[in-house]
């Protein structure tokens, strides 16, 4: 496998996701842990927030590393990192270079095979190498003709930018080359990985009951079917809270029943509803689902020992809930709120699918035999309907999003768009505007729909949909749901838009 070292940088996880892109399988380690990585085929120090120079700043056993005999590629602060052992220095400085730069190869061979000059990459950093270390070659450099990634002898190399973000346009191919540099590399298969989140579920669980809240959703099906193929007791709970789409709460059930997972459906949508009535704050909505939605679900297990979430990677750096994290905080996901934090801490928090993108999750669940229809539902969100009505929540408002959502989600299904789009729905705008219904003035709410294309929800692009579908939809939201006289199309990108309205 190939081992990547965390010092703290906040795409450390992608670059294991790209090296599992890649075919290999990779794992994250605390750089500490040296000594336990078993027998890594390279190792890839990442980047991290400190300087090198800071009395705290994380440092690695360089014998032990060098002991591997593997190659090793050190990336930003990884790079500084190494050119330090290898007896050059790091200049700190309080400037910081962020953003595109240009790639200039020194030689197109070993990393840079097949890349080309004046290839962008992308830098974060405020230290720079100053002087290099014994056996350094500079390999590559910046359009200033600053060496920005360097090689030591045969097997280790540093690169100051960031390969594993999309905005380095070469990056994968240069992960990939340094991986080719590697012996045996072990190929990544989704069934072996699925064999080793197995075998940890049972490691943390034991005779534990685990609750889990199933939604019907893509992640929280996986998570469920992945815990009953551990064997681990648990015990499924699918509370409708109220915001579900029109006839959800019952094609849920069934799903679950094709699945052969045992499911407690709670209805508790008054108690929801009564608890939003009244609250516009998009933020305190989400407090107020998050929460209740613990209370609800600790009222019905008594004194559950554990609580698996289907949280995924996105989930976990958008809230940007964790101490360490310094990324900054978009919006509370409702499956980070402050109890959950409570109760992680006591370690009572399962979230197996943490590492893995969504287009991953699905790929898991394709392995546990779940069905394609269920596995390519759109994604949902946990708070439902209540992030696509902004402002108060109402029964009446979300009736009148329930007929908008079937009409435009059955179109697309039966115009084959269903599949090819991320996700899609018909949210409420409640702003009453003047039209003409039958001769009669209206004075009624818009709807707006919203279908878009992303690969991880981090970032998305809407969907140029045929006019003519969107014509069939919006007549027949017009004339079918009352309480509409406007039909929108969302043209928004994330970012600056997120996909939700709230
Ligand atoms: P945004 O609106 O942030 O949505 O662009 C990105 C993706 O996340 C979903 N989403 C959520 N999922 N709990 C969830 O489980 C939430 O609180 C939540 N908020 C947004 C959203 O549907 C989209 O797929």
């Amino acid at each position: 496998h190939v081992a990547v070292l965390d010092f703290g940088s906040q795409y450390t996880q992608l670059i294991v996701r790209r090296v599992r892109e890649l075919g290999f399988f990779a794992k994250l380690y605390q750089p500490e842990d040296l000594a336990e990585i078993g027998k890594p085929g390279a190792i890839i120090l990442s980047g991290g927030p400190m300087s090198t120079s800071h009395p705290d700043a994380p440092d690695i056993d360089f014998e032990l590393l060098k002991g591997y005999g593997v190659p090793v590629l050190g990336v930003c602060y990884g790079m500084q990192l190494l050119n330090i052992k290898f007896g050059g220095s790091v200049e700190a400085s309080d400037r910081r270079e962020y953003g595109p730069a240009g790639l200039y190869p020194v030689a197109c061979e070993g990393l840079y095979e097949g890349i080309t000059d004046k290839s962008q990459v992308w830098m974060s950093h405020s230290d720079t190498v100053k002087n290099l270390g014994e056996s350094c070659k500079v390999i590559a450099k910046n359009q200033h003709g600053t060496p920005v990634s360097l090689q030591w002898g045969e097997s280790f190399y540093g690169i100051q930018f960031h390969p594993e973000v999309t905005h380095s346009h070469e990056g994968t191919r240069i992960l990939h080359n340094f991986l080719l540099t590697a012996k045996e590399l072990e190929p990544f298969r989704i069934e072996d990985f699925k064999r080793e989140l197995i075998e940890n579920i049972k490691k943390t669980v034991g005779d534990k009951q685990v609750v889990c809240g199933v939604s019907g959703g893509v992640d929280s099906t996986v998570l469920a079917v992945l815990l009953n193929e551990a064997g681990v007791n648990v015990r499924a709970i699918f509370v409708d809270q109220g915001l579900m789409r029109k006839n959800e709460a019952e094609e849920v059930k069934n799903n679950f029943h094709r699945l052969g997972v045992e499911i407690e459906a709670i209805d508790a949508s008054k108690l929801f509803l009564g608890a939003l009535a009244g609250e516009p704050d998009p933020e305190k909505k989400r407090v107020i689902i998050g929460n209740l939605f613990i209370d609800v679900f600790w009222d019905t297990v008594g004194n559950a020992e554990m609580l698996a979430q289907g949280t995924l990677y996105p989930d976990v750096i958008e809230s940007a809930s964790n101490d360490k994290s310094k990324a900054s905080k978009i919006k509370t996901h409702h499956n980070r709120v402050d109890r959950i934090l409570e109760l992680q801490k006591q370690g009572k928090v399962l979230e197996p699918l943490a590492e893995l993108f969504k287009d991953e999750v699905r790929e898991l669940g394709h392995s546990l035999g779940i069905p394609d229809d269920i596995l390519n539902r759109h994604p949902f969100p946990g708070p439902g309907l209540a992030v696509r009505c902004p402002g108060e929540i109402t029964l009446e408002r979300l009736n009148v999003i329930r007929d908008c959502d079937a009409i435009f989600i059955n179109a697309l299904k039966e115009h084959g768009w269903y599949d090819k789009v991320w996700q899609a729905y018909a949210g409420l705008i409640p702003v009453k505007t003047v039209g003409v219904k039958g001769d009669e003035r209206s004075y009624e709410w818009a709807t707006n729909l919203r279908a878009v294309i992303s690969e991880d929800a981090m970032t998305a692009d809407w969907v140029e949909l045929p006019p003519s579908l969107l014509r069939e939809v919006s007549n027949k939201i017009l004339n079918e749901v009352s309480g509409i006289n406007r039909v929108l199309y969302d043209i928004s990108t994330k970012p600056p838009a997120s996909i939700e309205w709230e």
